[in-house]
Parts: structure tokens; C-alpha cells; sequence
């Protein structure tokens, strides 16, 4: 995974140099190639504050797979921040980008016009029968929706799209599935159910301090 590491902070390669999506920093770092050519290339700051795949990474994600060509399912893209950042990781793969909210999507619309390895899908993604006909087999299920029945959507999800040997990774936001109880009890809960339907989690990430009581789980169907 070509992720670049620099003074405590994490960048991806720029797909489309010059452009920024959100308010990222864009830096540029003189490199030689094999054959000792030199050339410069610009890199785009990964904010962990807006975005939980960079929270998880800085804070020890490490047996997660994303290569060049990998397809990913993201459920909850938003106006595409953490989006842009795995389409310039698979820069030759495809993200099936879906969104509800038509006010995000349109954004998403825009950032897929400049990239082309985004396909944005205005969808619920608690109904996937909308979409099954669009989206192929895919490496990763992405999942950050901040809802009460995540888990279950994610696990539908996977279900219906993850290849055998896939990756699903999700971000879960205490306070989106109970206000009152306590986030230890939250995650026990939802990392159950994510077991009892027939996946192992492989990894739990929290990430603070970029995000209280959240957590990321990294998880493969179980064999
Ligand atoms: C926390 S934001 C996602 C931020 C985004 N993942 C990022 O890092 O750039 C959650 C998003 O999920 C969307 N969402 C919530 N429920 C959804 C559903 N059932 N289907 C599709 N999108 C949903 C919301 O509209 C919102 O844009």
C-alpha cells in the first residue's frame, strides 16, 4: 500500500496533482526512480481529524489490504474525503462510492468526474438490491455510516459483495448506536454479532484522540 509517512503524518500520492478535495495540505517530494532519474511528485496530507481511515492507520491499522487494482465497496461516502484518498491508493482499481444524502452525492459526482476510478452511487445502503446489478466482487467493504444498525448493514453488505478472500473494515460511532451505554459495552456488543454472523475480526482500532468513542474493526469471513 503506497502510503507515505512523514513527521508523524500520513500522505497519499495525488492522482490528480494540483487539485485538492477537501482543505488537505499538498506537499511535493523529490524522488529517484530506478534508473536513478530524478522527478517530483505531490502528495496529499491525509487528515486524521477528517478521516477515520487515517485515524485508524496512525494509530497501528496494519494488516489491511489495498493494492493498485483492488475494488472497493464504500458504504457512506460523503462528499468523498476518506473516498479520495483510497481512489488515489487503487489507482487502478474501482470504488463503488455510495451515498443517500443527494446533497453529498453531488459533490461525489464532481470529485468522480476529475477521477475516474469512483463510481458514485446514490443509494440507501440498507437496500443493496438497488445497486446489486451495478457493483461487481470487491476486495474491501468499507463502512462508515455513523447509524444505529451498521453493523447489520455492513454484514448485508459483505455478504452480498466481498470476494472469499476480502477485507471489510468498519467504523463504528458509540454514540450513533445508544447515547446512554458505555462504549466498552457498545463495541463488545457489535463485534459479537459481527462474529456470530460469520467473521472474525482480525483487528480493533479505537480512534482517539482524532475521534471519541469510536472504533474500527478489521475483520475476513471466517473458514
Ligand atoms: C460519518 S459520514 C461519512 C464520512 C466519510 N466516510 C468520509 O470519511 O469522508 C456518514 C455518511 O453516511 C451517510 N449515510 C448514512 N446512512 C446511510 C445509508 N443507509 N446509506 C447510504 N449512506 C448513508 C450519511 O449521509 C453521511 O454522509
Amino acid at each position: 500500500m503506497n502510503i507515505f509517512y512523514k513527521d508523524g503524518e500520513i500522505a497519499t500520492k495525488n492522482l490528480t496533482p494540483g487539485i485538492r478535495v477537501y482543505d488537505e495540505k499538498l506537499i511535493k517530494e523529490r524522488e529517484s526512480t530506478e534508473k536513478n532519474l530524478e522527478s517530483v511528485n505531490e502528495y496529499r496530507i491525509w487528515n486524521p481529524r477528517r478521516s477515520k481511515l487515517a485515524a485508524a492507520l496512525l494509530n497501528g491499522l496494519k494488516d489491511f489490504n489495498l493494492n493498485n487494482d483492488s475494488k472497493v465497496l464504500y458504504l457512506g461516502a460523503s462528499t468523498g474525503t476518506t473516498v479520495s484518498h483510497i481512489s488515489d491508493l487503487c489507482d487502478d482499481g474501482l470504488i463503488y462510492a455510495v451515498e443517500f444524502s443527494p446533497v453529498s452525492a453531488k459533490k461525489l459526482v464532481r470529485l468522480s468526474q476529475r477521477r475516474n476510478n469512483i463510481a458514485p452511487i446514490l443509494a440507501d445502503a440498507t437496500k443493496p438490491k438497488y445497486y446489486l446489478n451495478k457493483v461487481e466482487k470487491v476486495d474491501l467493504v468499507y463502512c462508515d455510516v455513523a447509524q444505529e444498525k451498521q453493523s447489520e448493514l455492513f454484514m448485508n453488505n459483505m455478504n452480498l459483495f466481498l470476494k472469499e478472500d476480502g477485507q471489510g473494515l468498519i467504523t463504528i460511532k458509540a454514540r450513533s448506536i445508544d447515547v446512554i451505554q458505555k462504549p466498552k459495552k457498545i463495541f463488545k456488543d457489535e463485534a459479537k454479532k459481527i462474529k456470530e454472523n460469520g467473521y472474525s475480526i482480525l483487528e480493533k482500532i479505537k480512534l482517539e484522540p482524532y475521534e471519541k468513542d469510536h472504533i474500527a474493526f478489521l475483520v475476513e469471513k471466517s473458514f
